[in-house]
């Protein structure tokens, strides 16, 4: 299959093809992907809770981000690789975003970053970052990395104020020089009324249709526990396929069923009388 660029997805959205995207935080989950053909796979943030167990996004770090991204490069041949920056990494200054950008780009092989937000300052960081020529995703609606600013994690855009918020900066956004927008719990027809003002390609989570839609590899293919939220659908049980593989291999050990001779190696007679001695 042939490497997916922004004029593909372009060429999607214009053809009006769902684009689909899924996260991958390591090797086996980037293979995974890659396997499944999706178009696009983004390094979430969402890693900080699926893969090291943070209560929330804002822990990891750029360094943390770094060695997931370059592990899913590594397993990825044709997909568009975005890598989320961590809450923290880009806050600070133009200067510091931009060089946090390129970090991803030359030490992970990112295609593109993702940055959450479209307040003035987020536009400033987008349209530096995007000028040092780095791919630019945006997020917008709901956004994790600064959830406790808005409230906790709930939805956006269900009131008039926090509708025209969200139309807003998904325009500044896209405006500042953002190549994809990612549009995270938003109802559908408050999206579907900014849609088409926008002319980038928009993937959905908790928002409706969009031109595309992303979900957490682990909430979809049923490796989190507990509950999920109200835009996760689960289409696999891997957690009780990988459960009951463990419990097997627990139980023939156990009892002493495995290893069987055909999980050794053999040696001549020689090599074993001389380990004898
Ligand atoms: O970190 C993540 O997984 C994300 C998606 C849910 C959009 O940002
Ligand atoms: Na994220």
């Amino acid at each position: 299959r042939a490497h997916v660029t922004l004029h593909r997805l372009a060429e999607m959205k214009a053809q009006r093809e769902p684009i689909v995207m899924v996260t991958a935080y390591d090797h086996a989950t980037a293979r995974i992907a890659e396997r499944a053909e999706v178009d696009m796979v983004l390094v979430g943030d969402s890693g900080a809770q699926v893969v090291l167990g943070h209560a929330s996004t804002a822990a990891v770090t750029v360094d943390e981000m770094l060695m997931l991204a370059a592990a899913v490069r590594r397993g990825i041949r044709s997909a568009f690789v975005v890598a989320d920056v961590p809450f923290g990494s880009t806050e600070v200054s133009d200067e510091q975003a931009v060089a946090t950008a390129v970090r991803f780009v030359k030490e992970a092989g990112a295609d593109a970053v993702k940055l959450e937000g479209g307040g003035p300052a987020r536009l400033a960081r987008i349209r530096a970052i995007a000028d040092a020529g780095v791919v630019v995703v945006g997020h917008v609606g709901l956004t994790p990395q600064t959830a406790v600013a808005l409230g906790g994690l709930r939805a956006q855009g269900r009131t008039a104020d926090s509708a025209e918020r969200f139309a807003r900066e998904a325009l500044a956004v896209q405006d500042a020089g953002a190549s994809v927008l990612v549009i995270e719990a938003v109802p559908a027809e408050v999206v579907d009324a900014v849609l088409p003002a926008l002319h980038i390609p928009v993937i959905g989570i908790g928002a409706g249709r969009a031109d595309g839609q992303v979900l957490v590899m682990h909430d979809l293919v049923g490796l989190t526990e507990g509950r999920t939220a109200v835009f996760v659908k689960r289409f696999a049980d891997a957690g009780t396929v990988m459960a009951d593989g463990v419990a097997a291999y627990a139980a023939e050990v156990r009892a002493g069923t495995f290893p069987a001779a055909e999980h050794g190696y053999s040696a001549t007679p020689a090599a074993v009388a001389a380990a004898r001695a």
